[in-house]
């Protein structure tokens, strides 16, 4: 295991068990994982930055390497601050490349000495993401498997 810190940044509006097996693989990389929430201004999340940073708190309680934080601003000033080397981010799909060549590539531009590093999460959530699960949760779709139980219930409260 390395010791190096990774920062494993997003939205995560909410936490799905895809982003969960990501941390998972990250935890046996990184001696450190920090997962990062964004304080976004522009988008109208489903749930506040609070109740995300509350559900990954619950959801990686299992792993004592991996701390649940937020940010605000740009992703390399919070990286400098923490003392991260390393950014993880999941690619599912070639339509994910694009996106994430270019915020790989100005984050290098920023901030030179940090990494990006991309993991494959498990081909069973290679269609799972935030907004798919925000969508099936409003339309009554089933939910088992997708997400943590805890996130599950928290949609159902929100959605109901
Ligand atoms: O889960 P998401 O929405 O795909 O995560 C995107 C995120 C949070 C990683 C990205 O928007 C980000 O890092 N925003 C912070 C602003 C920043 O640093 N932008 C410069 C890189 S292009």
């Amino acid at each position: 295991m390395s010791p190096g810190v990774a920062i494993y940044p997003g939205s995560f509006d909410p936490v799905t068990n895809g982003h969960l097996d990501l941390i998972e693989r990250g935890t046996k990389t990184f001696g450190r994982l920090i997962v990062a929430v964004l304080r976004n201004a522009d988008k109208q999340p489903l749930f506040t930055v609070d109740e995300r940073v509350d559900m990954l708190r619950q959801v990686t309680r299992g792993f004592p390497m991996v701390e649940v934080d937020e940010f605000e601003g740009l992703l390399v000033d919070f990286a400098r601050r923490r003392g991260a080397t390393v950014i993880l981010r999941g690619i599912r799909a070639i339509s994910d490349y694009e996106y994430e060549l270019q915020m790989a590539l100005m984050n290098r531009k920023l901030e030179p000495g940090l990494e990006t590093v991309f993991m494959i999460p498990a081909e069973a959530y290679s269609f799972l993401s935030s907004r798919v699960v925000r969508q099936l949760a409003d339309l009554g779709g089933r939910l088992t498997g997708l997400v943590p139980p805890i996130v599950e219930q928290k949609l159902r409260e929100r959605l109901k």
